[in-house]
């Protein structure tokens, strides 16, 4: 591939710091609206089962132009075709990046027939999962998933938003801590003979999903359970431990599927056995239909790369140093952790592809809660707090809430009313604000008795607003929406990295701590570390060790 320059050697570069410093730092969302009637119009975009509104960033016409400009010139476009081809982009691992081949169509993409045959395996697993729910005198009752980081948070967070069309049988639920009390409070509630273990973990080296499988099989065993083999399976690349560990059914995957990009994979078999494989194809299908947009959309109007821009632009012209995430949307709740390891383990860097420490800072930290929650936590600082916070608010228009008969559903119909009410009232007064004479204006009495006076009550009360926020609308919260929805995520995180010029696909940053925790491990052994020579450690390691010392 022809090289392209790092973002900061740019002429687009240099045009959007200059337009920064003459409009983009005094910005304010309030005169942006009322200049121009058609904000909405201008900075709405449309996608695969989504749109996207910007219109209450801290964005112009010019930068957008300039934005477009800097996405050509760092060859956006150009290491998007080659990852999609193939290509090993990955560069410090020598992989290819090939997430998107899991969801094409077949023929559409490298690796089309071994993808399809081992996808038809799976799902026709899925589905003979789901027919033991509902024969035999002993029907399974409950799927547990053991894995980590993307071998968890991907199937959890999709489980979960696909709650209302899951088997309405089958419990699914997700260990991955190595502490025990995860694993513990979920084998208190199953029985070894209603229960499937999924091993996730693509390397099946993993200490916590080793630890953790070990207990379960361990438990298993004690509680009769039977053969290892009927109610372990596992989804790996290392068919040979998982065939150590007992297991025969295994489904497998490439080394070009990244961990936090696996959902799609042999990873997604929880997924599979709660939406079943119709379900599991339409998230496919969401998910495609994104790529397609990705693929073949000018950047003028690709959404995923106009999100990416926007997320260069926010973390090094206006120095926002994080993003919140708010999903009101309840089956949403997990997708903040699920962000979090795609956007920081992918983004979070500090050397360009080259090796070179780099002069401007990479991805933000991503944060969040599902709204309304989030409204009564932290929203509080996102108003008021000295720095903006830019957010993103992600609204489902129809809801699937359902429970009781004609009342409760008139109920939970305005519940939704009110839910979206709230997304929409925040972002609009987090731009808007209020000023001290409005504060003023409708100053309440203060409390009798209270030592404050009037002024300063008001500037407590006053909000400064031009705080950016995004929005994205869905219809609802379908299979196929959330997937178009994650591979939007996943694009804009592939985009941002580009103009970070920073390999996302590496995360060499875990090996550290994994290298360190397993070097202390034996000095907490009684036996071992009682008489062990802590002298080599710096005092404040061998300080707690002494003290966490049985
Ligand atoms: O956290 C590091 C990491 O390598 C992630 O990238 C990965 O998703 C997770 O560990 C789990 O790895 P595995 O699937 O190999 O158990």
């Amino acid at each position: 591939m022809t090289p392209f320059p790092r973002c900061d050697a740019t002429a687009a570069w240099a045009a959007l710091g200059g337009h920064f410093e003459a409009h983009g730092r005094d910005f304010d969302l309030r005169d942006a609206f009322a200049q121009d009637p058609r904000r909405f119009e201008r900075f709405g975009f449309a996608a695969p089962e989504l749109f996207c509104d910007l219109s209450k960033n801290r964005l112009d016409a010019a930068t957008l132009h300039f934005l477009v400009d800097l996405a050509r010139e760092c060859g956006v476009e150009a290491w998007r075709d080659a990852m999609l081809a193939g290509e090993p982009i990955n560069l410090t691992e020598g992989r290819a990046v090939l997430h998107t081949a899991l969801r094409a169509p077949p023929g559409a993409a490298p690796f089309s027939e071994e993808v399809q045959a081992t996808r038809e395996e799976m799902l026709a697993f899925a589905e003979a999962v789901r027919a033991r729910a509902e024969e035999g005198a002993r029907p399974l009752r409950h799927v547990v998933n053991i894995g980590i980081g993307g071998s968890d948070l991907g199937p959890q967070m999709a489980v979960a938003a696909l709650a209302p069309f899951a088997h309405p049988q089958l419990e699914l639920h997700f260990v991955s801590n190595v502490d025990g009390h995860d694993i513990a409070s979920v084998l208190r509630r199953v029985a070894p003979a209603e229960t499937l273990f999924i091993v996730a973990s693509k390397t099946f080296t993993t200490q916590e999903t080793m630890a953790n499988a070990a207990t379960a099989k361990a438990w298993f065993l004690e509680g009769g359970g039977g053969a290892v083999a009927q109610h372990f399976v596992a989804a790996t690349t290392n068919v040979e431990a998982a065939a150590r560990f007992g297991i025969t059914r295994t489904f497998g995957f490439r080394d070009w599927v990244g961990g936090r990009y696996s959902l799609w994979s042999a990873i997604g078999l929880p997924i599979a056995i709660a939406i079943g494989a119709p379900g599991f194809r339409e998230l496919l299908a969401g998910a495609y239909a994104m790529d397609q947009h990705f693929a073949q959309t000018p950047v003028e109007s690709n959404l995923p790369m106009l999100l990416g821009l926007r997320l260069r632009e926010d973390r090094n012209f206006h120095g926002f140093t994080s993003r919140s995430v708010a999903p009101y949307h309840h089956g949403l709740k997990r997708l903040p952790a699920y962000l979090q390891q795609l956007e920081m383990e992918s983004n979070g860097k500090r050397v360009d592809r080259e090796g070179r420490a780099l002069p401007y800072a990479t991805s933000p930290v991503v944060w969040g809660e599902p709204g309304t929650n989030g409204q009564h936590a932290y929203f509080q600082m996102l108003h008021q707090g000295t720095e903006p916070i830019p957010v993103e608010f992600i609204l489902v228009k129809e809801s699937d809430a359902n429970a009781g008969g004609s009342a409760v559903r008139e109920a939970l119909a305005r519940q939704h009313r009110m839910l979206l009410a709230n997304g929409l009232a925040q972002a609009q007064a987090l731009m808007l604000g209020r000023t001290t004479a409005e504060a003023l204006a409708e100053q309440p009495t203060p409390p009798a008795g209270a030592a404050i006076d009037a002024a300063t009550l008001a500037a407590h009360r006053t909000f400064p607003g031009n705080r950016p926020s995004t929005t994205l609308l869905l219809e609802r919260l379908t299979p196929r929406s959330l997937g178009a929805l994650i591979a939007l995520y996943e694009h804009r995180v592939f985009t941002a990295g580009i103009l970070w010029s920073i390999d996302s696909f590496d995360q060499w940053g875990v090996e550290l701590g994994k290298g360190l925790g397993s070097h202390l491990l034996p000095l907490l052994d009684t036996a071992a570390g009682a008489d062990a020579d802590l002298s080599g450690l710096d005092a404040s390691t061998a300080g707690l060790l002494r003290r966490l010392r049985p």
